[in-house]
């Protein structure tokens, strides 16, 4: 049994309350890579921001759970050597889907975990939801549920349809579970490719579709029945078309790739939501770099020569989404 705390990683409890209070969000990246790693802890240093770093089911096939373990205790390292004495770096698992798997992420030091329940039927998501909550804060660490399920998919959780929140049960379920963060579904989804064509409208000047609004009513509601309680949102890169066009223009295609308008997640930020998860926007970030490093320079092949600026463009990315879109530079406690 490893504790998080003797790693130097915090758990998102105090982070959400001050987020909640202060009208910004906290970033919740996913890594996979060390170079992902590197740069998320670069720009929470730079920018004086709490961060989460997050690791699916699917980044533990990819990298062990030990190594993105191991990873995150030098994250914290990485970040005093940077400059930051206190960092607030949080070690969460993303979209666990079951006991046993959020207990062992608990069991080797991380600080957080997910418990996605929100394909499950109703009462057996309380009651597994309940189950981790219970083992989770015997050691202190914090549990997101997840209520409403998004479209996409959702690691191993697929579904053809968005099924918003309904905030009449959110009360109940938050009650009953005692989860520390509620995870809805407002209209956000997983992926690069968020929205149907035939959902969106098209901009006449640049041919790229505009998405639909977020359900910000929903969102309302929520907040309504829950004043104060943090709530996450999920599925919110924002797809950004530059990046994309890079991609495409460097032997990609992504057509009719698009995310969450970036104006309506500062706008959630603002609200109760104190987490915003972004994964497929480091990707996009990461591709399009080595993309267009490769095909200018097709004599190269040391990694380290194209994951450079790979690293330096989501560093880039990462920084952009603290200071422009969710608010959360500076508010370390001390640096
Ligand atoms: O919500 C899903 C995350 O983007 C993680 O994706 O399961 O491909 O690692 P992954
Ligand atoms: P994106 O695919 O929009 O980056 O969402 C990531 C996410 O929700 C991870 O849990
Ligand atoms: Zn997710």
């Amino acid at each position: 049994m490893v504790n998080y705390k003797d790693l130097g990683l915090v758990n998102t409890r105090e982070m959400f309350k001050k987020a909640v209070a202060g009208g910004y969000a906290i970033p919740a990246f996913n890594f996979n890579t060390m170079e992902q790693m590197q740069a998320i802890v670069q720009a929470a240093v730079e920018t004086k921001s709490p961060v989460i770093m997050q690791v699916s089911k699917g980044a533990r096939n990819y990298a062990n759970a030990t190594i993105l373990r191991y990873m995150a205790e030098g994250a914290v390292a990485y970040a005093k050597e940077l400059g930051c004495e206190h960092p607030e770096i949080v070690l969460h698992l993303d979209h666990g889907d079951s006991f046993e798997l959020c207990k062992d992420c608990i069991d080797m030091g991380f600080s957080s975990v997910m418990y996605d329940g929100s394909s499950l039927p109703y009462e057996e998501n309380i009651k597994i939801s309940r189950q981790v909550v219970e083992y989770a804060h015997k050691y202190d660490v914090t549990v997101e549920c997840e209520l409403g399920v998004l479209a996409g998919v959702e690691d191993e959780v697929a579904s053809e349809v968005s099924h918003y929140t309904k905030p009449e049960e959110v009360i109940d379920f938050a009650t009953r579970t005692g989860c520390d963060s509620l995870a809805i579904s407002i209209g956000t989804s997983h992926g690069a490719y968020k929205f149907k064509p035939e959902q969106c409208t098209r901009d006449p000047k640049t041919g790229k579709l505009v998405p639909p609004p977020l359900a910000f009513d929903v969102l309302a509601e929520i907040e309504q029945k829950l004043p104060g309680f943090p709530i996450v949102l999920h599925g919110s890169s924002s797809v950004p078309q530059d990046e994309v066009d890079t991609i495409n223009k460097y032997g990609g295609n992504l057509p009719d790739a698009v995310g969450i308008p970036e104006e309506q997640l500062r706008k959630a930020s603002k609200s109760a939501v104190c987490k915003i998860n972004i994964d497929s926007d480091s990707r996009l970030a990461m591709t399009a770099a080595v993309r267009k490093y490769l095909a200018e320079h097709p004599d190269h092949f040391d990694p380290r020569q194209y994951l450079k600026p790979a690293r330096e463009n989501m560093k880039k990315m990462y920084i952009h989404k603290i200071v422009d879109v969710l608010g959360s530079d500076g508010k370390l406690a001390q640096c």
